[in-house]
């Protein structure tokens, strides 16, 4: 029970690897504040993890509107007083080549990607005491990509040298920030990736749970990293490994 008496907020908290991360953290004792979209997908994470006797509240939140996230940050501080774990989770991938892109949808992908990432931190870590954790997902392709996803490529390397340099500014005993750069994992998102689907992201290994990158979130939120810090931990079944 390594998060019993701390809340933890997760981004993208709904589907996927977001959902796996708010049952992981629920598990082991955390109060957890469901960030998202869609109520109905946030009633039944919540009611997964009340169901099993832990603590969870489901927060409406569009990333890309900053009202929205100032709104939504002051209701779970309002609702649960301090945060001790942030996950910084939701994204958006767009599928065309960059001189097809429309801005708008350049400054999508970055808003939510990157400038929700910076403005979350901006809220939360005035209220995070010591011993606290942010955990940023990342991917891997910040690191290997595919033509068509130049923006969200850029918003997953910017993410990991948003963390490298946010551990410069926050103590190591205060707060500890890192990111997960997870592969190929089976969750909406990587079905709905073009490039997978027609065999321009070869996805040869094995494909991982939204539990595993989980395990890897809570492993770095957790005091077992409390010497981790500025780094990005690649969760890919040794996908980046091959030659
Ligand atoms: N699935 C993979 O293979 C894979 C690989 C590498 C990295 N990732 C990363 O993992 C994270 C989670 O993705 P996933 O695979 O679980 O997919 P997913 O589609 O299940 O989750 C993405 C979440 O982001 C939310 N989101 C998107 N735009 C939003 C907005 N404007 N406001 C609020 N929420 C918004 C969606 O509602 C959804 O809940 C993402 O950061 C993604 O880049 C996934």
């Amino acid at each position: 029970m390594r998060f019993q008496h701390k809340t933890a907020l997760v981004t993208g908290g709904t589907s996927g690897i977001g959902r796996a991360t708010c049952l992981r953290l629920a598990t082991e004792g955390a109060r957890v504040a469901v960030l998202g979209r869609n109520a109905a997908e946030g009633a039944e994470v919540v009611a997964t993890i009340k169901k099993a006797a832990g603590q969870a509240a489901f927060y409406r939140c569009d990333l890309a509107q900053p009202a929205w996230v100032t709104r939504a940050v002051h209701r779970v501080l309002t609702d649960f007083g301090s945060l001790d774990v942030l996950v910084s989770n939701a994204a958006v991938m767009t599928y065309l080549p960059l001189l097809k892109l429309p801005l708008t949808e350049w400054d999508n992908v970055l808003n939510v990607n990157l400038r929700a990432f910076a403005q979350l931190c901006q809220l939360c870590l005035p209220t995070m005491p010591a011993g606290s954790a942010i955990v940023a997902i990342s991917s891997v392709h910040a690191h290997q990509t595919t033509p068509g996803v130049a923006p969200y490529a850029a918003s997953k390397g910017a993410t990991e040298a948003l963390v490298r340099a946010l551990s410069r500014e926050l103590p190591i005993a205060q707060t500890r920030i890192n990111a997960v750069a997870p592969g190929a994992v089976d969750t909406p998102m990587l079905w709905a990736n073009p490039n997978v689907q027609n065999g321009t992201e070869k996805i040869e290994g094995a494909i991982g749970r939204p539990e595993d990158i989980a395990a890897a979130v809570a492993f770095l939120a957790s005091a077992d990293a409390a010497f981790i810090h500025g780094t990005t931990l690649v969760v890919d079944g040794g996908r980046l490994a091959q030659l």
